[in-house]
């Protein structure tokens, strides 16, 4: 049975203190469901005092962004070794913002996966298309391609711990949610497309997640779909009340 994973991206927000009372809260109220991983990714200075915020909880953290080297001279940059050393256990890979303002490209996805895959380090790898591309009906070539690059040369037994993000570019932050029928259908292309890279038991025990928008009222419907295990959110993980509204009516 795939695993239902609640992912909350906090971009680049909260303070330490801020950041802290919303994970105090959350720490104190996820409960431990069966089948189900609830995962929130603060900004760097702030990961390792959430790590031990949330030790003991049902809460793991991830990081937003990583190096795919352990040590070296690459000024502002952080290493997975350095993520695991502090007791992070997730990191958001290939994320649309890093690929549209910080020049993340499907060669330097590939790079990180294989980097956090052999520090044992979960990554949940984001593709996703623009409205120009959906409009063009390009979407399926787009992430069908997406796909093949981020995991290029990565072994099948390594598969086993990625978790994937289908993020629509232009439902990120709009409130415009694609439909639970759209979201599916392109959760099913990347599964489509795992199995023909690998074999479809392999494609059928990786957990896809849905973001964009995703709030308390939708989350139901969109985890509902036989292709979505999860979401990965944005703005309305900021609250606790708000991410623990999402967390509770997930399927
Ligand atoms: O990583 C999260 C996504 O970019 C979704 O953001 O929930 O604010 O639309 P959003």
């Amino acid at each position: 049975m795939r695993k239902t994973i609640i992912a909350g991206n906090w971009k680049m927000n909260h303070t330490g203190e801020e950041g802290a009372a919303v994970l105090q809260s959350l720490a104190a109220r996820v409960t431990a469901k069966e089948g189900m991983e609830v995962v929130v990714a603060p900004v760097f200075p702030y990961l390792a005092s959430a790590v031990q915020i949330a030790a003991g909880s049902s809460v793991t953290i991830s990081a937003q962004n990583m190096h795919w080297k352990d040590t070296g001279a690459y000024t502002g940059e952080v290493s997975p070794a350095m993520l695991v050393d502090i007791g992070v256990t997730h990191v958001i890979i290939g994320h649309s913002e890093r690929r549209e303002y910080f020049n993340e490209t499907d060669e330097t996805v590939n790079l990180k996966v294989k980097a956090a895959l052999s520090h044992k380090l979960t990554p949940i790898v984001c593709c996703g298309e623009s409205l120009e591309q959906r409009e063009r009906g390009e979407m399926k070539v787009w992430i069908e391609g997406q796909i093949q690059q981020a995991f290029a040369d990565v072994a099948a037994e390594d598969m086993t711990q990625v978790v994937i993000a289908y993020e629509p570019i232009w439902a990120i932050g709009t409130g415009r949610t694609a439909t639970h029928e759209q979201a599916q259908e392109v959760c099913a292309i990347i599964r489509h497309k795992i199995g023909t890279l690998y074999d479809p038991s392999l494609a059928d025990g990786i957990s896809i997640l849905y973001g964009g928008s995703v709030k308390g009222g939708n989350i139901a419907a969109l985890t509902q779909c036989a292709d979505i295990d999860g979401a990965l959110v944005g703005g309305a993980s900021l609250q606790a009340d708000d991410f623990m509204d999402i967390i509770d009516h997930a399927v």
